[in-house]
Order: structure tokens, then sequence, then C-alpha cells
């Protein structure tokens, strides 16, 4: 018992996988409140369970009880008791109080919070505002900051919509994070627990909306049993004042399987079509009564859309405008749309399509229309410049979308915090008519005079108990809602308060995380896509392990435009594609001239001579060389800055993310080989520190002596060191590789390179002179999540370290492998490195 007790005043007694997010009011070692008058009741001013100040009070009676293992009750009716809690809207507060001294002034969701009089006051603008205040004073709680306030707070945006990519199938777009926790066998699913919980998550962070379905929508979600469906994920958000937004797939009045038979066209402009989706709409607010609004890609990658009757984008928005108005819902309508296009054209550029497209439709739109457009011209890439399309559209609102799901940034395997990404954007000051025009002023409609605008996220949250399939990547979901609540915050302080939050506020652990987090984003980009080339990941196949050659000689215009002599987009209004001209003046100069352009974004706006100094001082290729030793060597250090938490943390947390950061340090080597080989190949310049294609403490698998196993010419070459690696010959069987090592004796790291594709358990041995070493199995398509790969290529390659391995020199080092399914058991190379040295 005391036992226990002491593991609670420590927040380690609970299971920790992760489901309670950053609300698992830990309980506070008891001398630090000692202080602290607690209230000796909370009112939530609303008896009825759907309400979220009755949630409020809920929830503000879990979080004494955690936090302070003190029970406070909650009643519903006022009553003039001092020392108690009030939460409640202002409304409802000034019909049993009287009229608030200095009432605040409120936007729609904001709340009043001060625990100044005997009285603590929490009241929202709305409903949903007292249940933000109450979080918030939560959050201050469960951090152990008993500081006396008296504030008001209003979101920046309307809109805080999070987009998640779930199919009905149950399968989700680009998640790592498990099954959809909403659809499955293409229903709805019964159990809408965890779509709950989801709401709880989001509502303590300001989230109001959920868009449940993938922008590339199924029409089946507008089924009869699928819109009742809605209406129970519907029920279930309501308490937490989540609403519910719903993808459309334009097509759907052509195509069976909807509520409402087809018609045979989806032309926006035929009055058939605007009485389908008016009926729809009907239908869907019957059993949603506050749905939020509907999401819609449209005439993007192989989405329908109005283009296809010759109809405008604009025609095609207020298609669905029109019906919402009477619910007050809005449209927000992707501006992500773009052509396929042909490499051999130097002025052909993707990057231009969304101000192409949108910009002279500006005025064109209903007023409850909002332009969704990623943060980029491009498709969430680890750097890009702020999108034009926020600084040439004024008559309509717009919303940045942010990608939470790490698609291209590790997918969730990789620890990257993107809120300094996102700020790059959110800050940027697009100078429109040479005024102060930041990014995040023109998105809460400040900049142009619009009450709507938002904030948008792409999330994956998924069956997984950490919901993103990784604890450290839930700092940016979380960072996203601070940020859509308030872009104006640090996001180093956002990281310490879901730190506190998540783990404890152990000086050790905030500094260690916070350490990491901070230096994982300069990391990534450093082991993947330097001065602004784009992330250089497979983005023909599954957008993970490198694959710089896929972003050329096809029409998704990714281009690098690397050859021998020289990289990089010329868009120049002068010589390239002119892109830089869809810029206001100011901006349009910076980057138009080579001089003024920063080095990270150098790339993506000139064409250069890979011995272009940059103004670092630097040739462009030797920063490439070095970046991917600096990231690549940053990467390393994060698993012993993880492994000072041990003991400071529960074990069931620091287990899983030292699995993960472990194999972030292998995967960053495997990034760092592969883009250097690439770009030494294709320039022939060597690396000035003699690094490149110098590996003393490696022997290539190719090199050793096989028995079962034979050579593999690995695809494309630089996933593999050398090229080649060894696979087992037929699918069945057993392979060994033996040679005699020539290392000088002593104790070693002993590091392996092999491959773990989907489809089959290898299994692996190592012997040194007969004495086992190591084993391993092929499983981390089950333990990591991100999208698998059925080849041996940069996706499947895998780097793991044994410490401390002791040889003689002469000793006979014996691998043998075990092919399972489709896997041969491929092995690239293996090292023994002395201490202090990686490679
Ligand atoms: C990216 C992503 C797709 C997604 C698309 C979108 O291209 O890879 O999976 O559908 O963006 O944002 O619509």
């Amino acid at each position: 018992m005391r036992c226990l007790l002491l593991l609670a005043s420590l927040g380690l007694v609970a299971a920790e996988n992760g489901l309670n997010a950053w609300l698992r009011y830990a309980p506070l070692p008891r001398g630090t409140y000692s202080h602290v008058s607690l209230p000796s009741d909370i009112i939530a001013l609303n008896s009825s369970q759907t309400s979220p100040v009755y949630t409020a009070g809920q929830e503000l009676a879990k979080g004494f009880e955690g936090i302070f293992g003190k029970h406070v009750s909650v009643s519903h009716k006022a009553s003039k008791a001092s020392s108690c809690l009030v939460v409640g809207t202002i409304d409802e507060y000034e019909k049993s109080y009287g009229k608030l001294k200095n009432a605040p002034e409120l936007k729609d969701d904001g709340y009043w919070l001060s625990n100044k009089g005997s009285t603590i006051q929490i009241l929202g603008q709305n409903e949903r505002g007292a249940l933000y205040g109450a979080f918030q004073y939560l959050s201050m709680l469960a951090q152990g900051d008993f500081s006396k306030v008296a504030y008001a707070s209003s979101p920046a945006t309307a809109a805080r919509w999070v987009n998640q990519w779930d199919n009905m199938d149950g399968s989700i777009e680009r998640g790592y994070g498990g099954a959809s926790i909403f659809f499955s066998n293409g229903l709805v699913v019964d159990d809408l627990t965890r779509a709950g919980d989801y709401a709880r998550i989001l509502a303590s962070i300001g989230v109001n909306t959920v868009v449940v379905n993938n922008v590339n929508a199924n029409v089946t979600t507008l089924s009869t049993e699928n819109i009742k469906g809605l209406g129970r994920i519907a029920d279930v958000f309501r308490p937490y004042g989540v609403q519910l937004g719903l993808s459309l797939n334009f097509a759907a009045p052509n195509t069976s399987g909807t509520a409402i038979p087809p018609i045979g066209t989806y032309d926006p402009l035929d009055p058939k079509v605007v009485a389908w989706w008016t009926n729809m709409t009907e239908l869907i607010y019957d059993a949603v009564p506050d749905m939020a609004g509907y999401l819609v890609k449209a005439d993007s990658e192989g989405q329908p859309g109005p283009l296809v009757y010759n109809r405008t984008l604009s025609d095609g928005a207020n298609l669905f405008a029109r019906p919402l108005q009477p619910h007050g819902g809005i449209v927000m309508f992707r501006a992500f749309v773009y052509n396929l296009l042909n490499e051999s054209d130097w002025k052909a550029d993707r990057a231009k399509a969304a101000v192409d497209f949108f910009k002279d439709l500006d005025g064109k739109f209903e007023d409850n229309v909002v332009i969704q457009i990623k943060f980029g011209p491009i498709d969430f890439q680890v750097r890009e410049p702020t999108s034009p399309l926020f600084a040439n559209l004024f008559k309509t609102p717009t919303a940045i979308e942010l990608e939470v799901a790490q698609e291209y940034l590790g997918q969730q395997c990789h620890l990257v915090y993107l809120p300094p990404l996102w700020k790059t954007v959110l800050d940027f000051d697009l100078r429109v008519q040479n005024k102060p025009s930041l990014v995040r002023n023109i998105i809460s409609g400040e900049r142009f005079n619009h009450k709507l605008g938002g904030t948008v996220a792409v999330v994956n949250v998924g069956t997984n108990t950490t919901w993103l399939g990784s604890h450290l990547a839930m700092s940016n979901l979380y960072a996203f809602g601070r940020l859509a609540w308030n872009a104006d915050q640090d996001p180093q302080d956002i990281l310490q308060d879901w730190i506190r939050l998540t783990f404890n506020g152990n000086p050790t652990v905030v500094d260690s995380i916070t350490q990491m987090s901070m230096e994982s984003w300069p990391a990534y980009e450093n082991y993947s896509g330097n001065l602004g080339i784009q992330t250089l990941t497979d983005i023909l196949f599954n957008h993970y392990g490198p694959r710089a050659a896929s972003q050329e000689l096809n029409g998704y215009a990714q281009w690098t435009r690397a050859d021998h002599d020289s990289v990089g987009m010329d868009r120049t209004l002068k010589n390239g594609t002119g892109y830089s001209r869809q810029y206001p003046d100011e901006i349009y100069n910076m980057y138009e001239n080579i001089d003024t352009t920063p080095d990270n974004l150098l790339l993506w706006f000139h064409h250069v001579n890979w011995t272009h100094q940059l103004h670092s001082g630097k040739t462009v290729i030797q920063h490439f060389y070095d970046a991917h030793y600096d990231g690549s060597n940053m990467a390393q250090t994060f698993v012993p800055t993880w492994e000072t938490l041990k003991g400071k943390i529960d074990n069931e947390r620091y287990n899983d993310v030292l699995f993960r950061q472990t194999y972030q340090a292998g995967h960053s080597l495997v990034w760092r080989d592969s883009i250097v080989n690439y770009f030494h190949n294709m320039t022939s310049i060597p690396d000035k520190h003699g690094r490149v294609g110098n590996h003393p403490w490696r022997i290539e698998a190719e090199d050793m002596e096989l028995d079962g196993y034979k050579v593999y010419q690995v695809n494309p070459f630089e996933a593999a060191s050398n090229a080649n690696a060894i696979v087992t010959i037929t699918n069945s069987t057993t392979g060994t590789a033996t040679t005699k090592l020539k290392f000088e004796s002593g104790t070693y790291d002993f590091a392996v390179n092999y491959f773990d594709q989907i489809g089959g358990k290898a299994t692996w041995k190592a012997y040194i002179d007969d004495r086992l070493v190591a084993e391993w199995i092929g499983n981390m398509e089950d333990t990591l999540g991100h999208a698998p790969s059925p080849y041996l290529d940069s996706s499947s390659a895998i780097r793991k370290t044994w410490h401390g391995v002791k040889i003689k020199k002469g000793d006979t080092l014996k691998i043998v492998g075990k092919a399972d399914g489709i896997e041969p058991a491929g092995v690239d190379y293996v090292s023994f490195l002395p201490k202090g040295i990686v490679d």
C-alpha cells in the first residue's frame, strides 16, 4: 500500500498505454499543493447530460479526484456558497448571479477564467467555451500551476477542424496508428467509445469539428444506414462540443449506394443535381442537426468535380454551400487541385496550380465557403514556402491545412515535432499591398475582414491505444489544437505543457523530451531533403523511405531537376516557371533574387550548379553531405537522451519510445547513406571530409562466403550499401554467410543492416565463432506502423545495433537467415564499430 502511494505520488500508477493522452490527471506529489484551497463544490449550470457544461462539471470532478485525490461533488443549481467553482455560459451565470463586473469581450467559443475571488468562475461565451475553460483550468492544476488568474481567451480561428482520412472499410489513408475508430466493413462501428474519447481529447485543445471520412470520399457514407450511423457519431461528440463534418464525393448524385437514387448526372448547375444535394443535406441534418459542414476535394487526383462539366470550382463549392446555409453549415473547399505535367517543359510547375485555379474565382463563392489551403504549394513536404494562395484571395475566407499525420515525415516512426515547421508558415508575412500580412492573421479573418477562417489538420488517429501509433507523436496533435486557438504561441512552451501533462514535471523529463523534440524537425530535414529540394521520400509508392529518383520523370511534378551538373527548380519569373510572381512584390523580389533567397529554400526557387556557394559559404553538394551526417548524428543522440528517463516515467511508455527512437536512429542512417550515395553517384563530386562511400568498419554481405544465400541487386541501388544485398536462394530455405574478421581484437558495437518486408517473418542469427551474439525477427511491419514495403528497399531497410560485442582478430562471423513467406532474410552489411563511431 505504501509502495502504491509512493508510486502514485510520482504519477506512475495506472497502465500507461496512452489512451488518456494528456488528460491523465495524474496525482501531484502531496507536498506541492498543501497551501492551495480547493473548491468544496462544483456548480455546472446545465443538468442535461449532452451539454458541454455538464461534461465540464464531470471533467472537473474527475480532475480533482485524480490530481488531488479529493472528491468534489457536482450540482447543477446555482448557489451562493463561497469556495465553490461555477462553470457555465455567461448568460446562465448572469441569470443566477447577476451581471458580471467587467464582462469580458468574447468571441464564439471563448471563455473567461478567474480564480481570484472566493468563487472560481469558468464562464463560456457558449457552452463549448465553458468546457474549454474547464480544460484550461485543469491543465494548469495538472501541471501544479496554482497561480491566480483572471482572463478572457478566445480562439483565433472559428473553424478548428481535424480531417480524418478514414475509409468505410475501416482502413485509414496515410494511417499508421491502427484501423478507423469510426468505420469498419462499410458501416459505422457499433461501439463508439473511442470516438467519444477522441472528442474529449480534441475538446481539451479547442478543436470543434471532426471530418470523419476521407477526402477521397466513398459515396456509401451517404447510405441510409450510414447516415443514421453518422447521427450516432455526432451523439457521442456532442457532450464535448465537437461537431461532425463530412467529406463528400462530387459524383454522388450519379452513383448508386446512397440514400437517394442516382439521377444520371452530377453537373452542379443542373437543377436536378441541386435538388439532389438539397434533399441529401436535409436527410443528413435530420440525423445530425448540428453538423458543422462539408469538406470537398473536387477535380483533384482523380476525384470528380465541376470541371468535368466545364463548370467552375466556385460553381462546385456553391452547390454545397447553399443547402447548408439554412443550417449554419460551412463548406471547406480544398485548393489542392492540380494537373499532371511534363518535366520536359521547363516552365511547367505544379506549385503554381492553386493560384492558377482559384485566384480569378475570388468573390464568386457563397459567404459560407472557406478555401482550405495546404500550408505549402505542393504537399506537406519537410520544407516549403508559404502557399501564395493566401495572398491572392481577399474576398474569400481561407483555412490553412496542416498534417499531423506524418505522411512524408517519418510516418510516426520518426520523431518529428512539427510546430516549428508550421510556424514558418503561420508567422510568414506575405506583405500583401506592402502591409503586414501574417498568414495567421489571414486565416483568422483579421487581415481581410472575414468572420470565418480556419486551422485544419489531417489527423490519422486509429484504434491503437496510443492514438497515433506513437506516444511522442501526440505532441503534434496537442500543439495543433493550441496553435489553432492562438497561433502566436511558442512551440516550445506548448511542448512543455504537453510533456508535463503527458509524462510529468520532473526537470529531466521536461528537458530531455524538449531537447529531442525541438531538434527533431531540423534533424529530419537534414537527413531527408535539404535546401528546399523537398523530402525525397518515395513519392510514387509509400512516401516513407528515401528514393530520390522517384521525384523525376513523372507527372506529379515534384521535380528536383537534378543532374550531373546542377539541381533545383527555377521558379523565377526571369528564367523559370514564374511561380515567384504569384507572391506580392516584396516577397516576389526576395525569392526572384538568388542573393536574397534563404539557403533553406534555394533549390525550391533556383536551379544552380552543385558547386554553387550558399550564404553559409558551403557548396550545395557539400551542404547535402554535411547535413545528412549532422542530421543522422543528431538522431543517434535521441536514444541516450531518452535513456536518461529510465525510472522517471512509467516503464510501459519508456520501453515503447525507446524502441521507436532506436529504430529512428538506425533508419536515419539508411536515409543518410541513400541520399549521399545517390547524389555522389550522380555528381561524382567527393565529400570534402571523405565520409561518403568510405566505410572502413563495414563488411558487405555480398563479400561474405555464401551458402544458401545469393547476391541480390537492390533497386534503387542506393538503398543498399554498395548496391547489393544477399537473399536466401528460395523463400523457404536457410542461408549462411560467413567471413573471417580482420578487425583488431576488442569490444565493438555490432550493427546489421537488413531488410524487413511485409509478407513474412524471417529470422536471423549472428554467431561469432559459434557464439550467438545476436538474433532478431522480421516483424517490424507489426510493431512500427508505417506503410510497409514488400520489396528490399529503403523503406524495408532496418539497421539494428548490439552493444559491447567482444571479438578476436580472425574469429569467424556467421549469419544464418531463415526465409519466411515472401521475406528472403535479406542482409545488406554488418559493421563492427569501435566506441564512439557510428557508421
Ligand atoms: C496527398 C496524399 C493523398 C491525399 C492527398 C490529398 O497527395 O498522398 O493520400 O489524398 O494528398 O490531400 O488529398
